[in-house]
């Protein structure tokens, strides 16, 4: 379409001019993707956030992804295009609950899903993602350990581990929504296929996947499956990754496809404004940054 065309044209101009780089998690939109010099995970963003050669951070997702961004880049302008994008799950979880569950476990090393704000960070120890909570949880040699603020990824990791943890109660909406019978439907109507899950999933729902995984974990389970035939138990926009990259496989989400809402607000016209404008800036203050980057840092060591 021409109009897309103007706005690509445009993009790739402001892209050279600011020295900027698009990042994309996995859930956003095809065409946001198509333009993003990188898609991935929340920990594959955290990386190549942590380790960008660019003067500015074009963040296509949501608005503790692009915090994160903010935390290991101060001297970095973080674009948020749209800064409406927020996380129902982020937002079970304050700063202040955190410190009263501290109180009652003096003793606790707080460990917080990336999937939080940035002060919610500071008040943790370790920050970690869906890709790698188990390793940081068995990293940790601690009487007593406390799991922000998924409670679904929280037991998850408990059970991987092994390790008795103090769980918040809080949980992804969309992901939540997945049932046993929606994944019976799908297993019913595709018996031979594997069923890989996000571990934001229901522990139920979890004990029928045989494979559980990160967004980008995925592409590996699929890559050494020997099924044509796999059910996907996250967010549809993942759909788009993974069709591009196997295209001789075949893909199904539950029938009442889980979407994001936020995660489909970022367009192409916001990308673009926001690199024409430099604007809407995602910026944490100093104090809460230099302990927030401590507990992300500390994820990020351990590989
Ligand atoms: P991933 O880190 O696995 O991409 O998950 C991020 C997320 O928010 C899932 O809902």
């Amino acid at each position: 379409m021409e109009g897309d065309k103007g706005i690509l044209e445009s993009l790739e101009r402001l892209r050279r001019r600011r020295n900027a780089v698009i990042l994309a998690h996995n859930y956003q939109r095809p065409e946001v993707q198509d333009v993003a010099d990188f898609v991935g995970d929340s920990l594959g963003l955290a990386r190549q956030a942590a380790g960008v050669d660019a003067e500015v951070i074009v963040f296509c997702g949501v608005n503790f992804m692009a915090e994160t961004s903010a935390i290991v880049n101060p001297d970095k302008i973080t674009l948020l295009p749209e800064p409406r994008a927020g996380c129902p799950l982020a937002d079970t979880i304050t700063p202040e609950g955190l410190m009263t569950l501290k109180k009652l476990h003096p003793r606790a090393v707080v460990v917080t899903y990336v999937n939080s704000s940035a002060a919610v960070k500071a008040e943790s120890d370790y920050c970690c993602t869906s890709g790698n909570a188990v390793e940081v949880v068995m990293a940790i040699d601690a009487p007593e350990i406390i799991f922000t603020p998924d409670k679904n990824l929280g037991r998850y990791v408990q059970k991987a581990t092994g390790r008795e943890l103090i769980i918040w109660e809080g949980c992804c909406p969309i992901h939540d929504r997945i049932t046993v019978e929606m994944v019976l439907e799908q297993k019913g109507l595709h018996p031979s296929a594997l069923v890989v899950a996000h571990p934001e999933c229901r522990e139920d729902v979890i004990e029928l996947a045989d494979e559980v995984a990160s967004t980008s974990g995925m592409f590996k389970v699929i890559e050494e499956a020997s099924s044509r035939e796999i059910i996907v138990l996250t967010e549809a926009g993942m759909g788009y990754p993974l069709g591009k990259r196997f295209p001789d496989r075949e893909l199904f989400f539950p029938s009442e496809e889980p979407l994001c809402p936020d995660m489909k607000l970022t367009t192409l016209e916001k990308v673009e404004k926001s690199l024409r404008e430099l604007e809407p800036r995602v910026t944490v203050p100093e104090d809460i940054r230099l302990n927030a980057l401590l507990a992300v840092e500390r994820m990020l060591e351990i590989g």
